[in-house]
């Protein structure tokens, strides 16, 4: 579809404007623009400049978003934390005090939640197994209008995994728990060094379509560190198709998000009276300073609206499946959910007003076969992360960890199954294209991560301008 001529004007003129601000290569900047003199105006390989999110993130979608997330169906998630690690064997951080993540008494989930929460299916019917779950139902059953069980028992009826990006728990395992998002905050934990790189590292070397000869720059587990393997691996990643190298900058803008969480949320204090979590600005350089970083900090934070555009567009795209009238934010109470389904639509709708999305069309969009076996590829690679997660030691970071991979999972279902999407009828048949409670709470929450990040951006840029 050509882009209306108005906006390729205006276009036209955001990016005349960033070139203007951009300043000569190798000015010795100040601490501020050693971080954020690539964050700014146009973006590569989308339609997008970042002031033009900032505001927009910062102003509409933030605050609203983090009324959401607090409310009950959003702040508690279902997730298997001691599964084993598929790969090798984790060396336990449980030693770690703020690496412990406490699980929910489980009489503090709303009813509603844990009862929507057993799976449906055809065979269900059947097997003896799930009388249990009849039951269950059934004591809930008294409370609930026959016509709300119903509705949610068809939202919750099955998983697709053959469209699924990410190995989804079996949240049916008694190993599965409920986890207050709320009270488990992701920050610094303290767990880092050799345990915590060798999960990015499998991520990135074995999981980014990355061939062994060509080095990620700055791996301390590598040997020989230089220019020259940043050279190497940039040349190699503009030569990949525009689809492998969005799949490199999504994973490395989630570690960028990630890192800026635990550089805004740093242990400062930490005595028998008193434990104090704030700003690290000396934390955020050390991972994000152009001259402490050989030119890779920008480049991440770069990559981290690269991942805010993704799991946007995302969002803009499957708001008629959170339209249809059966759709609840179901957890028993009525007037409740009904505000925050409201809330949710009011935040959707703004989002799909966002002027400036990433065009996703223009992945996937080659020879069909071509496509559809690059997608497949994609999706296999992007389960093995998901199953990487069960091998973070830091059990609170593998909440977090877990819960991001699987929202950007959805996120990546959510623009790859666009036609069903938009052919959904408003009303009728239950849909074709579904996501189960657990698919939606990592959503949000993880698009509540990404959107924390970009806005604690600006705290950073303040904090480092203080500096000089
Ligand atoms: C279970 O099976 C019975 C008869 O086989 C059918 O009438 C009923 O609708 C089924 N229930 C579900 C939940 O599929
Ligand atoms: C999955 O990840 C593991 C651990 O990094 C790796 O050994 C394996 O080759 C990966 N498999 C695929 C299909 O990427
Ligand atoms: C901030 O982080 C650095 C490491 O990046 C650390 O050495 C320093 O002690 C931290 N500052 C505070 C106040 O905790």
């Amino acid at each position: 579809m050509p882009r209306p001529p108005l906006r390729r004007l205006l276009l036209l003129l955001l990016l005349a404007l960033a070139a203007a601000q951009e300043q000569p290569p190798g000015a010795a900047g100040s601490a501020e623009r050693r971080c954020f003199c690539q964050v700014t105006g146009y973006l590569d390989d989308c339609t997008c400049d970042v002031e033009t999110l900032d505001a927009f993130n910062n102003y509409k979608v933030f605050p609203r978003l983090q009324t959401l997330l607090e409310s009950d169906y959003f702040r508690y998630y279902k997730v298997n934390l001691k599964k084993r690690c598929p790969f090798w064997n984790v060396i336990s951080h449980c030693g770690i005090r703020d690496c412990a993540v406490e699980p929910c008494q489980s009489n503090k989930i709303p009813d509603g939640i844990r009862s929507a929460s057993y799976k449906y299916s055809e065979e269900a019917n059947t097997s003896a197994k799930d009388c249990e779950e009849e039951e269950r139902l059934g004591a809930v059953d008294e409370s609930l209008s026959v016509k709300t069980v119903e509705a949610v028992r068809k939202w919750t009826r099955h998983d697709d995994a053959a469209n699924s990006f990410c190995e989804a728990d079996d949240i049916q395992s008694p190993e599965a728990e409920y986890v207050d998002l709320l009270l488990n905050p992701e920050r610094y934990t303290g767990y880092k060094g050799p345990d915590a790189w060798r999960i990015w590292n499998s991520i990135y070397e074995e999981n980014c379509f990355k061939p062994q000869s060509i080095k990620r720059p700055l791996n301390p587990l590598t040997s020989g560190r230089g220019e020259n393997e940043g050279n190497m691996f940039y040349s190699w990643l503009e030569g990949l198709c525009v689809e492998k190298r969005a799949f490199y900058k999504l994973i490395s803008g989630l570690h960028a998000s990630i890192n800026i969480h635990l550089s805004a949320r740093y242990l400062l204090q930490d005595t028998w009276s008193k434990k104090q979590w704030g700003h690290n600005v000396t934390e955020f350089q050390q991972r994000f300073d152009e001259l402490l970083t050989q030119g890779e900090g920008p480049r991440r934070l770069k990559n981290l609206y690269f991942i805010y555009l993704i799991e946007l567009r995302a969002l803009s795209k499957v708001l008629p499946f959170f339209e249809r009238p059966d759709f609840q934010l179901f957890t028993g109470d009525k007037d409740r959910d009904g505000e925050v389904k409201s809330l949710l639509l009011e935040i959707l709708h703004s989002v799909k007003s966002f002027p400036l999305h990433f065009d996703e069309n223009s992945l996937f969009a080659g020879n069909q076969r071509e496509a559809a076996k690059l997608k497949e590829e994609f999706r296999l690679h992007f389960r093995n992360i998901s199953r990487i997660m069960d091998c973070v030691g830091c059990i609170k970071c593998r909440l977090w960890g877990k819960l991001q991979t699987q929202g950007l999972g959805t996120a990546l279902k959510i623009l790859f199954s666009e036609s069903q999407i938009e052919n959904m009828p408003e009303r009728g048949p239950s849909p074709k294209f579904h996501l189960t409670r657990q698919e939606i709470v990592a959503l949000f929450n993880a698009f509540g991560r990404i959107s924390t990040s970009v806005k604690e951006l600006e705290n950073f840029r303040g904090l480092l301008q203080t500096l000089q």
